[in-house]
């Protein structure tokens, strides 16, 4: 296990006369050996940063190793923790082979030191070449266009206008900064299955399209996974600009690369065409989209129910 980049960086820092202190984990014999609820209680009790714990949880479920360069700077199964005692906003872990956490950032395409709501690795692998019929001039999610970045959602795009281009779908509310961090915290902590993904223009720094995939784990078809297209919303400034397709069919690869046996949507009448020249289509005799509403004064809204709280 040799690193270049490591060995450069300590040899910096101990010429600056800084402390540093690395550990290096190696839990390549654990993965099969131990139960990982076992290991993920152990792993918890040692790391302090909530992230490194959640990456590590995220790696042993999936168990694929993450390719974030050509050349891997650590063995699969292992995690280096890099503490700087007089910088401790520096330091950072090392998952397996991601040589420093801005390099983790750069190479993803996310915003630096941003946390994100699921690998941004599963949207770089996307083979949009088997659609590219469908944009003239050709766009991506790797290359999406001028300035432009798809990505999963992030923490920090709180303050990038997500809930803002929100409302431009449906009423949103006044969501204070903590409620959308517990929101993202509580989809965060249900694994592999909120893939809410959006489009930053990088030189204003605003989320400007998104749309969610939400899989939903199932006994039928056997133990199949499906998958659910929402809250698909492209600013109005940027459309018409391919955006919209570009964003549902992101999410519509994922779905198809996850494993998911079909994905579906609700749209308004008007939309049909648009979902339809993506692939969509209403299935005759199953193809109805039927709705029930609650509201604080009646249990049931439509009529017909007449109970009442
Ligand atoms: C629907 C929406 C996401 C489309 O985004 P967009 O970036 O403008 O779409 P694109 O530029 O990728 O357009 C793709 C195609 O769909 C068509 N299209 C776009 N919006 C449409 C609409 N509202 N009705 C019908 N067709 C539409 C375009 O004409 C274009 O057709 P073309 O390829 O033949 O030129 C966007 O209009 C939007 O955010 N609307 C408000 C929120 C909303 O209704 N979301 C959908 C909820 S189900």
């Amino acid at each position: 296990m040799y690193h270049l980049g490591l060995e450069e960086d300590l040899v910096q820092v101990v010429d600056e006369r800084k402390q540093v202190d690395a550990c290096v984990i190696d839990f390549e014999k654990a993965f099969d050996m131990v139960p990982h609820g076992t290991l993920m209680r152990k792993v918890e009790a040692l790391i302090l940063d909530k992230r490194v714990v959640e990456w590590i949880g995220d790696f042993l479920r999936r168990l694929i190793p993450v390719q974030f360069s050509d050349e891997p700077y650590l063995e699969k199964g292992t995690f280096l923790l890099y503490v700087q005692a007089d910088e401790p906003e520096t330091s950072y872990c090392i998952p397996g082979n991601v040589q420093h956490q801005k390099d983790y950032s750069r190479i993803n395409g996310l915003p630096e030191g941003d946390e994100p709501l699921y690998n941004p690795a599963l949207i770089k692998r996307l083979n949009f070449t088997q659609i590219s019929s469908l944009f003239s001039p050709p766009i991506s999610a790797a290359n999406p266009g001028h300035s432009l970045l798809v990505r999963p959602l992030c923490r920090g795009d709180y303050d990038r206008g997500f809930l803002q281009l929100l409302s431009q779908l449906t009423h949103v509310g006044h969501i204070s900064r903590e409620q959308f961090l517990g929101r993202f915290s509580s989809m965060k902590a249900c694994p592999d299955t909120y893939y809410v993904t959006v489009v930053e223009d990088t030189q204003t720094n605003k989320v400007i399209a998104a749309a969610s995939l939400i899989t939903e784990l199932k006994f039928i078809h056997d133990c199949g996974l499906r998958g659910r297209l929402e809250d698909v919303v492209v600013n109005g400034d940027y459309r018409g600009k391919q955006l919209g397709k570009l964003i549902v069919m992101t999410v519509t690869l994922l779905a198809k690369e996850l494993g998911c046996y079909k994905m579906s949507l609700d749209c308004k009448d008007k939309l049909i065409p648009f979902y339809n020249s993506l692939g969509y289509i209403d299935e005759p005799g199953n193809a109805n989209s039927m709705t029930i509403r609650f509201d604080s004064s009646s249990i049931f809204k439509n009529p017909g129910i007449t109970a009442k709280l």
